[in-house]
C-alpha cells in the first residue's frame, strides 16, 4: 500500500484525490497546502482520514509519506520537487513541470541523486483517441508526416488571471503556450516522436487586461526533414477548440476524427482513395479502448512504479521536451527571429530569467486574490 500526499488543495487536487480514492494499492494519508484551512476543506469534503500539513517542509517531514501529487503553482514545482526529493519522496508533478529548462534540470538532478522517481502529469496523452491516432501514426500506412497543425484554443474570463500566482512572467512563466498549450504542445512532441529543428512565433495579449504575459500564440515550426508545422494556443478563443491534424505523403489523419486520403488523376486533381481511408480506419478502429482515461492512469502508473518498479509512463526527461519547444517560441516571439533547437544551457533562455528579462510585458498586473469562490473547472 502506497502512502501518498497531496500538496496544494487547490481546483486540481480534486481531481488527484478522486483518482487516487479509485487505486486499491494507495492511501492518502497527509494533504499540506500553505492555507491549512484549504486543505482541511479538502480532507472534509473527500471524506479522508489523514494528516493536514501547512507546508512544503513539514510534508517533507512526514515520514509516513512515500509519494506526492505536487499541485502547486507553476513557480513552486521545481522547488518543492528538489525539497521532497530530498527527503526522499517520490514526486508526480502537475504539467506544466516548470517554468524553465533549468528548473526542470534541477529536478532531474535532484530525483536522480536521490534515486526517487519523478513523474509528471500529463493526462491527455492516455486518453483513447491519442493513443489510436498514435498508432494509425505509426503503423506508417499513411507515410511520412509532410504538414502538422494543432490548435490549443481555449477561453478564459478576463477574471482568470486575478488569481495571484497567474498573469505574470516570473510566477506563471508564461500564458496558454506554457500552461494551457503545453497539453497540445505535448501531444504534438509524443505523436511526431521529435522537436521541430526551428521555430517562429507572433504573441499578443488580445483580452486580458490585468496579466502581463501573452493570450495568443501562432507559431511556425520546421523539422529536420522538411516537414512543417502550425501551433495556435489561444485563450480568447469561445468555445475550446482542439485539433491535430497531421498531412502524411499518402493521406491525413486529424482529431476530431477524420481521415481523408487523395491519389492523383492523369492531371493531377484528386481523386479518393477509398481503400486506404479504410484501412487506417480499420487500424483506428482495431486499436483498444482504454480502460481508465486521464490522471487516473499516470496516478495509478505512479503508484505502481512505486510499489512494483513498473516504468513511468511519463518521467521528467520526457517531459522536459515540451518546455523546451515552449522555451524556443518564447525566445522567438521576444526576439522577433527564428530560433534554433536544441536550446543550450548557456542560452538566456534556459533560465527564467532569461524569459522575464526579455518577455514583453502586455499589461501592468494591478490585482491579486487569493482563491476564487468555488466553481468547476475544465481540464
Ligand atoms: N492537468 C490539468 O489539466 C490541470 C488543470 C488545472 C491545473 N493544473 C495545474 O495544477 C497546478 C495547480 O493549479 P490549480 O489550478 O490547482 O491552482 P490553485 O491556485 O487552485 O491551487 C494551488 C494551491 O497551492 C497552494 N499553495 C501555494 N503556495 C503554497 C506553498 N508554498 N505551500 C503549500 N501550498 C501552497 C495554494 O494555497 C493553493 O491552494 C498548476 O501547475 C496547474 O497548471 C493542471
Amino acid at each position: 500500500m502506497v502512502k501518498v500526499a497531496i500538496l496544494g488543495a487547490g481546483a486540481i487536487s480534486g481531481i488527484h484525490i478522486a483518482a487516487y480514492k479509485q487505486i486499491d494499492n494507495c492511501e492518502i494519508v497527509a494533504v499540506a497546502d500553505v492555507d491549512g484551512e484549504k486543505a482541511a476543506a479538502r480532507v472534509k469534503e473527500f471524506g479522508l482520514s489523514c494528516r493536514v500539513h501547512a507546508s512544503i517542509g513539514k510534508l517533507a517531514a512526514d515520514p509516513g509519506v512515500e509519494m506526492v501529487s505536487v499541485c502547486l503553482p507553476p513557480l513552486l514545482h521545481a522547488p518543492a520537487a528538489v525539497e521532497l526529493a530530498a527527503a526522499g519522496k517520490h514526486v508526480l508533478v502537475e504539467k506544466p513541470m516548470a517554468m524553465s529548462l533549468r528548473e526542470i534540470d534541477e529536478m532531474n538532478a535532484a530525483a536522480d541523486a536521490a534515486g526517487i522517481l519523478l513523474g509528471v502529469i500529463s493526462q491527455n496523452r492516455y486518453k483513447t483517441d491519442i493513443q489510436r491516432l498514435k498508432g494509425v501514426l505509426d503503423s506508417g500506412l499513411l507515410g511520412r508526416v509532410l504538414s502538422v497543425r494543432v490548435d490549443s484554443l481555449w477561453w478564459r474570463g478576463a477574471c482568470y488571471y486575478d488569481l495571484k500566482w497567474r498573469g505574470r512572467w516570473e510566477s506563471e512563466g508564461g500564458g496558454p503556450t506554457l500552461n494551457h498549450a503545453i497539453h497540445q504542445v505535448d501531444g504534438l512532441v509524443y505523436l511526431m516522436g521529435r522537436l521541430p529543428a526551428r521555430v517562429v512565433s507572433v504573441m499578443a495579449n488580445l483580452a486580458h487586461a490585468n496579466s502581463e504575459i501573452e493570450d495568443i500564440s501562432h507559431s511556425i515550426l520546421t523539422y529536420e526533414d522538411n516537414a512543417v508545422g502550425l501551433l495556435s494556443c489561444s485563450v480568447v478563443h469561445h468555445g475550446e477548440n482542439k485539433l491535430y491534424e497531421f498531412q502524411c505523403e499518402k493521406g491525413a489523419i486529424s482529431l476530431p476524427f477524420r481521415i481523408d486520403a487523395s491519389l492523383s488523376l492523369p492531371n493531377g486533381f484528386p481523386k479518393d482513395n477509398a481503400e486506404l481511408v479504410e484501412k487506417a480506419t480499420a487500424v483506428y478502429d482495431g486499436l483498444p479502448a482504454l480502460p481508465e482515461e486521464g490522471h487516473v492512469v499516470q496516478l495509478r502508473n505512479m503508484v505502481d512504479a512505486v510499489e512494483k518498479g513498473e516504468p513511468l509512463l511519463l518521467n521528467g526527461k520526457a517531459a522536459r521536451q515540451p518546455v523546451e519547444l515552449v522555451t524556443a517560441l518564447y525566445k522567438s516571439a521576444f526576439s522577433g527571429s527564428a530560433v534554433d533547437l536544441p536550446i543550450s544551457v548557456d542560452d538566456a533562455e534556459y533560465g527564467l530569467a532569461g524569459r522575464v528579462a526579455r518577455a514583453r510585458k502586455y499589461h501592468e498586473k494591478t490585482l491579486d486574490i487569493d482563491s476564487f469562490p468555488p466553481a468547476p473547472i475544465t481540464l
